[in-house]
């Protein structure tokens, strides 16, 4: 398609409409909702629907060709639609939650489950996905943690290039090649008080150094689209925050994507106080660089007028508008604008046993065994099992953004449990609901008795589903009174129990931590959820996640992360409550959480040994090896993170105490030993430094290996420039 061509023939209400995305319900012939309705909210008509360039919240591929069909037709120059969904987690065979992914430590896991879905969506008429989410977390009161892969930008960085990869495969051209948007830019995930949509206020420093890497590695990847977040950065919303849309994202990382504003985004620059009307905010927005306006018209509305006043451009508009029309015609919509939407295939490929396994993998190894006192594995000889609680028959464990997935497709732990032990007497009983706050326990005596009468008990708790994602914050980070109560009852009557743990965010579990002899996070596993739990639980699987983000001791804690500042007066063990003392402590608290970043345990032990550097002096342009040997010490095949942190002991800025720099997933067999090498250069040295460049400094560092941020082995060594 000859695209300047067909941008000379538009006019600007078609130009104006490629820069609109609405709603599915304005497109539908058949739509029983007033399509008026949200129309007139929009302040727009019928007719100036049906110039919009694309179009979200849609189900199926039979729903995105009519709407296709009619689009084209109505269209003046018949300009087709591109079709955007929230694909987070799978489409309709559904993985964990980004942030279990982020404990698999594993691109090649993240790439196949994003292909994955991806492949799923295109068939259901899918052209892009909002998805990597590469907000940088470290408050779990935030309701959208569930969505990020953690708490480190490295890690970050390298899933979401992952997820990249696995949705735009080769640069778009496959079949089931689907557009990727990074989102929410930028650090989205920093609102103050852990409330969402909340101010986010931080010195360009730390946003730099800490927020900002996680989106530039998706945009160094080749993502097509860049989504900014609905909060303030420095006191400007991101839709309209020149720092960020044109200094870094357009001049200094040299994006030229799509940046398309996140839901009403537009408009609420109104509520913020930044705008005075719809008008400013079509201004504002079109001159920090937004191209795409979601849910909401103030572009197709003002635009005139800030033209005449000579406020935006035309050049502006028609450079927008030719981000739209390349993608549309890189992605051969002018030539198919059905793409892969395909419902044959789609009923063949939705949750088809290939994809099930698939994400069954996927909730295995995003699972965190986070306390273990030797009760798991259990046999798989057990004549009566146990399984209580609100989450042993719960098929709502899909997590919130799961898209097209739906709870009956999921799996539970009961379910998995039974299938895997077609032999044992399986009983269960939810013991209490779900419910935030829930004090009621009708059935406590039965969950007990049922408990009594075990050879083990696996009981199901934690946080449901609609508790956590987008506007879902929480204040405390507990689980219910009735959840406890039932827990401590349980765990009496029978002390081989196992806890099952349901989360969307960590949970502050310090109480159940120490009455509960193990304790595995599944986090919102996903379909297969239950069979995953079962074969984690009964040694099918062994257990290999690592923590993406820490678990509080208390809610005071929040934010917490593991690459802190050592401040001026660090506590001397942050493990205890310190009891006085002029220090950065807690009169009620520890300093340190309860489960750190990178902590998760496996069925195996793995040593580590012979910690060894190839040099004590790094000099610019050289590589360090920094070689480590694991070996299993247990009795299971497993796999094992091999995390290196590294400290910049001095440097023209305060560096955190730790970070990290590379990771390794490695498997071994029972007894086997491996040596893992990795090469450290000056690039992994670098940080923005008190002058504002960034560069490495010549100093001493220290070189941590080892299974978690802090069970580690030290080396140090010192870099030249
Ligand atoms: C929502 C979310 C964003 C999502 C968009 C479209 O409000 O903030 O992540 O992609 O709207 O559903």
């Amino acid at each position: 398609m000859d695209i300047q061509k067909l941008l000379s023939e538009m006019t600007l209400e078609e130009k104006l409409g490629q820069l609109t995305q609405l709603n599915a319900i304005f497109f539908k012939k058949d739509n029983t909702a007033d399509i008026t309705g949200p129309a007139s909210k929009l302040h727009i008509t019928e007719q100036d629907a049906l110039l919009s360039g694309s179009v979200l919240n849609f189900i199926g591929a039979k729903d995105m060709k009519e709407i296709q069909d009619s689009a084209i037709a109505q269209q003046p120059h018949h300009i087709p639609l591109l079709f955007m969904q929230d694909v987070i987690h799978g489409y309709r065979t559904i993985y964990p939650i980004p942030l279990g992914m982020g404990c698999t430590f594993d691109e090649e896991l993240v790439e196949d489950c994003a292909r994955m879905a991806g492949k799923e969506a295109a068939v259901s008429g899918v052209h892009v996905t909002f998805s990597p989410m590469l907000d940088l977390v470290r408050d779990a009161r935030w309701g959208r943690v569930m969505e990020s892969t953690g708490e480190d930008p490295h890690l970050n960085g390298r899933l979401g290039a992952a997820f990249v990869r696995g949705y735009q495969g080769d640069d778009l051209k496959g079949k089931y090649d689907i557009a990727a948007c990074v989102k929410h830019f930028a650090a989205y995930g920093a609102p103050e008080a852990g409330r969402d949509y909340n101010a986010v206020e931080m010195s360009e420093h730390a946003l730099r150094e800490y927020y900002l890497p996680g989106y530039r590695a998706c945009v160094d990847e080749g993502v097509e689209m860049i989504m900014p977040s609905f909060n303030t950065v420095g006191g400007v919303p991101s839709t309209a925050n020149k720092l960020l849309l044109d200094q870094i994202l357009r001049r200094e990382w040299g994006f030229d994507g799509i940046v398309i504003s996140d839901y009403n985004a537009y408009r609420e620059m109104v509520k913020h106080g930044l705008a005075e009307t719809d008008k400013d905010a079509a201004e504002l927005a079109m001159n920090a660089g937004c191209d795409i306006e979601m849910m909401s018209a103030t572009t197709y509305l003002y635009a005139k007028q800030l033209l005449d006043e000579g406020k935006i451009t035309m050049e502006q508009i028609d450079r927008a508008v030719l981000r739209v029309l390349e993608l549309k015609d890189r992605m051969g919509l002018f030539e198919n604008p059905y793409r892969a939407a395909n419902e044959k295939e789609e009923a063949e490929l939705h949750l088809c046993e290939e994809h099930r396994a698939l994400v069954r993998r996927a909730a295995e190894e995003a699972s965190v065994l986070l306390k273990n006192d030797g009760v798991l594995p259990f046999s798989k000889d057990l004549k009566k099992v146990a399984v209580i609680g609100p989450f042993a028959a719960e098929k709502g464990i899909k997590g919130f953004w799961a898209c097209a997935g739906r709870d009956e497709d999921c799996v539970t732990v009961l379910s998995g449990v039974r299938q895997l032990l077609p032999d044992a007497e399986v009983a269960t009983t939810p013991g209490c609901s779900w419910e935030l706050g829930e004090t009621e326990i009708p059935d406590l005596e039965n969950a007990v008795e049922l408990a009594c009468e075990a050879d083990a008990v696996i009981l199901c708790l934690g946080e449901y589903q609609k508790h956590t994602g987008e506007g879902n914050s929480r204040a405390t980070l507990t689980l219910s009174p009735a959840q406890m109560e039932l827990a401590r009852r349980v765990i009496d009557a029978n002390k081989n129990t196992a806890v099952v743990l349901f989360n969307g965010r960590p949970l502050v579990i310090t109480e159940l931590a120490e009455i509960a002899p193990a304790i595995l996070t599944v986090w919102q596993p996903g379909t297969e959820g239950g069979n995953a739990a079962a074969r984690l639980l009964f040694g099918d699987a062994n257990p290999c996640g690592k923590l993406s983000m820490t678990f509080p001791y208390t809610d005071g804690q929040c934010p917490i992360y593991y690459s802190h500042n050592s401040t001026g007066r660090p506590v001397k063990n942050p493990k205890e409550i310190t009891q006085n003392g002029y220090c950065s402590r807690y009169m009620d608290a520890p300093v340190d959480p309860l489960y750190v970043f990178g902590h998760g345990l496996s069925y195996n032990t793995y040593t580590y040994d012979n910690l060894t550097l190839s040099t004590d002096v790094l000099h610019a342009g050289e590589e360090l090896e920094v070689a480590v040997t694991v070996k299993n010490e247990g009795k299971y095949t497993g796999k094992e993170i091999v995390q290196l942190y590294i400290r910049d002991k001095f440097a023209s800025v305060v560096r955190p105490v730790k970070e990290l720099r590379d990771f390794a997933k490695i498997e071994l067999d029972a007894g086997e030993s491996a040596a893992v090498i990795f090469t450290l250069t000056e690039e992994d040295l670098k940080f923005h430094t008190a002058s504002g460049a960034f560069a490495a400094e010549t100093g001493d560092f220290e070189v941590m290996v080892g299974s978690s941020s802090d069970d580690v082995l030290k080396a140090t060594f010192r870099f030249e420039k």
